[in-house]
């Protein structure tokens, strides 16, 4: 069975640097709209039960270990059949754990709220019986690649002895179920008191809580009534949970506050767009309730308001200028620490060294360094390349704002993401069909083609919002999927220019080679021009960077002019060698590189770090990083599902910058005050690579991914561009091209085959200790 012993010291050495850590930074008076005027707690449901098994040992401990000083531990508790405790999400123990393979035979029916319900349930197994079972990932979308790690089943006096937490709730979802079966929850959890503190205990029973309270009314322990949904009937006072809600005086007879669904504070329409907020939170407040929003995790499908930005949606129930909930219930709750301590009350215009720098001793951070590109603009929010993106983007706080350069049959340089226009605007629609064609040159099959529509033609279309994840029905703000005017260069430049927040503008162009061969249409020299007439070859306000994955389109600009060249490397690599990186110097003054050459993943999990950032910046080159999502299917898990834990990782491996469909997160990133600290707090520490596939036990690994290759000098070697030849080519269905193919997008599942069980003993000292990242001297720097 599994070493509780030793991997509880090892954490616990962990925890008490991090303690340390979190002290030393604590906040000086910020004011918050909660009922006590104390910043929101953070309630760790089930632990960090979006990454580990829910209630297993693992999920406390990570949520102890990154979350706030006084995180709160959320125990739902069931009772065995001799009256044991256990935290356990539900009286049937097969969804969550492997009881079915262990105890194939003793599953059994009952009668649960009114409904004959199969299953197995707890009252029908002693303590003893469930040392055999052990806990798996009962959420399907969640990895279940810990079900091998013999998490055991645990008491609640289990968590208290084993992880000392510092807030403990107790949640009590069935009291009446155990009655039937004999079982007192009441005596359970009077006489649990006895032995431990225990801060808040909830029901959504008001039977129960009222059969308590008079042992708690004068505290300290506080009892919580629990709102199911609208509809939902409570049994005791036969009323649904929508009328009880009018009903705060009573309630306030025998609770101190209530947990209710976030949608009853945010409500959303049938298109899960926000309403305006309800007035729960001030009326609660008033009838002097504390409330606690529940369902918060960031691998939900948000609300559209929210960009995907899981910090948004904490920001806007504990910092939204009316109220702030009293506590969160939250999978992920190193989010919602970070949201409270390092995101919340930011000035637009604050920087982590602007707000702190009196307070800091050593040098502050270097967040200021993080250059944020848009890709498209604000490409996550709006149709890409389009003025709404645009304009949100420079208002999100982007520092270079992007065009990926296009030409039209008449020769007109505009900015769009595609060649194809089928993938960025509605010329996929019937009446363009026409049009289709295919270009093997060009990798595209069935497309329609920038080059074959004149200017005009393409202002007859519409901009399309791209939607890189609708496989996992994660959609971009479908209200907005087709609005905005695709612009010309020369007026994204004019508008560039006009954005005084802005600090330079990106110029990406391909298939320069293949459109001057094939097509007669010369675009470096389109885009020179109209850098020209915009005025940008005589100013130097703004930066002007040229961006190709083609090492002649760049040499064709180092000669002409003084811009800043940036190579991007398209495909994912291991290494790069020296000589290489003495070849891109020739042609480049900076390189893009993609997230995958940072940290190689395996299936989705971070499988180590590569050592290109440094070695390329050895060489005086910057070097950026794309492309940075906010949903969260497009992060390895290590980063928790949460964008700002994937930047904070790259950041820390020293990137120069980021290329962002979500401008917003990048700029909120670099101004979160947790940055400016003197010691960094655990949820803005960046986690040591292979934190989660050093976890998981030999049988249920990923399979590794075969090494990606090493950058060579061949590799970016490319013949000079082409001189453009005569106009009206047709199409041409030629090969030999040398324009390099559409760059392949990036995306992790989030479903795995089902795996069978397997009882493994696994260490835990690789856990976060190993690295080290938690001893008190780290720095960012
Ligand atoms: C259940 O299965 C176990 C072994 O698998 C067996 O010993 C036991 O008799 C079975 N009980 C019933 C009620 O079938
Ligand atoms: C377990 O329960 C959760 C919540 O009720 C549900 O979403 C999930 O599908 C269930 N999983 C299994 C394996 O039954
Ligand atoms: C509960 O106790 C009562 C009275 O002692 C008994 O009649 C009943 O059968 C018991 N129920 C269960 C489920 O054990
Ligand atoms: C509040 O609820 C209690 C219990 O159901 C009920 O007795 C009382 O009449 C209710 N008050 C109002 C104003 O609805
Ligand atoms: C509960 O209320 C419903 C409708 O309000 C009523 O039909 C039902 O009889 C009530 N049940 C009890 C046990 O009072
Ligand atoms: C929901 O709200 C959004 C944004 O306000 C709006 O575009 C959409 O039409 C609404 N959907 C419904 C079903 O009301
Ligand atoms: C939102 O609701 C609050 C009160 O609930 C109200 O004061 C405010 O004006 C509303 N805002 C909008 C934009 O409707
Ligand atoms: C923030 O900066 C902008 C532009 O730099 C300025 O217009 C605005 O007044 C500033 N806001 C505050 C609150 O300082
Ligand atoms: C577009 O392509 C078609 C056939 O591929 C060609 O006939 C037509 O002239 C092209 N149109 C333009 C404007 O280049
Ligand atoms: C495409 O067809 C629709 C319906 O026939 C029409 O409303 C629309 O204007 C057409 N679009 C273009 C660009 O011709
Ligand atoms: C910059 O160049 C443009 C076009 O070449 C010209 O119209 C403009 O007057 C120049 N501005 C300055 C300040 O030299
Ligand atoms: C590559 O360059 C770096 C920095 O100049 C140097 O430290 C390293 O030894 C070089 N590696 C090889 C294999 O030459």
């Amino acid at each position: 069975m599994w070493r509780f012993r030793e991997v509880f010291t090892l954490f616990l050495l962990c925890l008490s640097a991090v303690s340390v850590a979190a002290q030393g930074t604590r906040r000086r008076g910020r004011q918050w709209q909660t009922l006590s005027g104390n910043a929101p707690l953070v309630i760790a449901r089930g632990g960090f039960s979006g990454v580990f098994p829910y209630s297993s040992y693992y999920a406390f401990k990570l949520a102890l270990i990154s979350g706030l000083p006084n995180v709160h531990i959320w125990c739902d508790v069931q009772l065995t059949k001799d009256g044991v405790g256990i935290c356990f999400p539900d009286i049937r123990l097969e969804n969550s754990s492997n009881i079915k393979s262990v105890y194939g035979n003793k599953s059994n029916i009952y009668n649960i709220d009114g409904e004959q319900e199969q299953g197995w349930f707890s009252v029908d197994f002693t303590l003893t019986d469930l040392k055999l079972v052990s806990m798996n990932q009962g959420i399907y979308t969640r990895v279940p690649h810990f079900n091998g790690n013999n998490l055991p089943i645990l008491t609640v006096d289990d968590v208290v002895r084993l992880t000392k937490p510092p807030g403990l709730w107790l949640n009590i979802p069935h009291d009446a179920f155990f009655s039937q079966h004999n079982l007192s929850m009441r005596s359970f959890i009077i006489s649990a008191t006895r032995r431990m503190i225990v801060n808040y205990i909830s029901s959504p029973q008001v039977g129960f809580l009222r059969s308590i309270i008079s042992r708690f009314r004068t505290g300290p322990t506080k009892l919580v009534f629990q709102f199911l949904g609208p509809d939902d009937v409570e049994p005791f006072t036969n009323q649904t949970y929508r009328l009880l809600m009018k009903n705060l005086t009573f309630i306030k007879t025998f609770a101190t506050g209530i947990i209710v669904p976030k949608s009853y504070i945010w409500p959303v329409n049938n298109s899960l767009y926000l309403h305006n907020y309800t007035s729960l939170v001030l009326d609660s407040h008033k009838a002097g309730l504390e409330v606690f929003a529940s369902g918060l995790a960031n691998d939900a499908s948000l609300p559209y308001n929210y960009s995907y930005d899981p910090v948004a949606e904490y920001l806007s129930f504990i910092d939204n200028g009316q109220f702030s909930v009293d506590g969160v219930l939250s999978d992920f709750p190193l989010t919602a620490s970070a949201t409270i301590d390092c995101f919340s009350h930011m000035g637009k215009n604050d920087t982590a060294r602007a707000v702190y720098i009196d307070t800091i001793l050593c040098s502050a951070s270097n967040a200021a360094n993080l250059l944020v590109i848009s890709s498209e603009g604000a490409s996550g929010d709006y149709p890409g390349c389009t003025d709404k993106a645009y304009t949100k983007a420079v208002s999100d706080g982007v520092d270079i704002l992007d065009c990926p350069v296009q030409l039209t049959s008449d020769g007109i340089p505009f900015c769009l993401g595609s060649i194809n226009l089928k993938e960025k605007t509605n010329a996929g629609e019937p009446n363009f069909t026409n049009l289709s064609t295919t270009n093997p040159d060009l990798n595209i099959v069935d497309g329609i083609l920038a080059y074959n529509l004149t200017w005009s033609q393409i202002l007859t279309l519409k901009p399309a919002i791209f939607n890189p994840y609708s496989k996992y029905s994660l959609f971009r703000n479908p209200a907005a999927k087709n609005v905005g005017k695709l612009m010309q260069l020369s007026e994204f430049l004019a508008f560039a220019n006009n954005a005084s927040s802005i600090s330079g503008v990106l110029i990406s162009i391909e298939n320069a080679a293949y459109l001057a061969e094939k097509q007669g249409l010369g675009v470096t020299d389109a885009v020179l021009d109209a850098l020209s007439k915009a005025g940008y070859n005589n100013q130097t306000a703004k930066k002007i960077m040229i961006k190709s994955s083609n090492s002649a389109v760049l040499s064709k600009f180092k000669s002409t002019s003084n811009y800043e060249l940036v190579y991007q490397i398209d495909e994912v690599i291991s290494d790069i060698l020296n000589t290489t990186i003495l070849e891109i110097r020739k042609f480049a003054s900076s390189v893009v590189i993609r997230k995958g050459s940072v940290f190689p993943t395996d299936d989705g999990f971070i499988a180590g770090e590569t050592s290109i950032v440094p070695k390329i910046q050895a060489f005086n080159l910057p070097v950026y990083v794309g492309l940075f999502r906010n949903e969260f299917v497009s992060q390895p898990y290590d980063f928790f599902s949460d964008a700002y834990v994937e930047i904070n990782a790259h950041f820390a491996a020293g990137i120069d910058g980021v290329i962002t469909d979500y401008p917003a997160t990048a700029a909120k990133f670099k101004r979160n005050r947790c940055l400016g600290y003197k010691d960094t707090p655990p949820y803005m520490t960046p986690f040591p690579a292979r934190l989660l596939i050093d976890l998981i036990s030999p049988r249920y690994l990923p399979p590794a991914e075969a090494p990606s290759p090493i950058l060579m000098d061949d590799d970016v070697a490319e013949p000079p561009l082409p001189p453009v030849t005569e106009r009206p080519p047709t199409v041409t269905t030629g090969s030999g091209s040398t324009a390099p193919g559409p760059t392949p997008r990036n995306g992790q599942p989030t479903l795995f085959p089902s795996t069978i069980l397997h009882v493994l003993a696994i260490s835990l000292s690789t856990l976060i200790c190993g690295g080290q990242n938690f001893d008190t001297s780290y720095t960012i720097l």
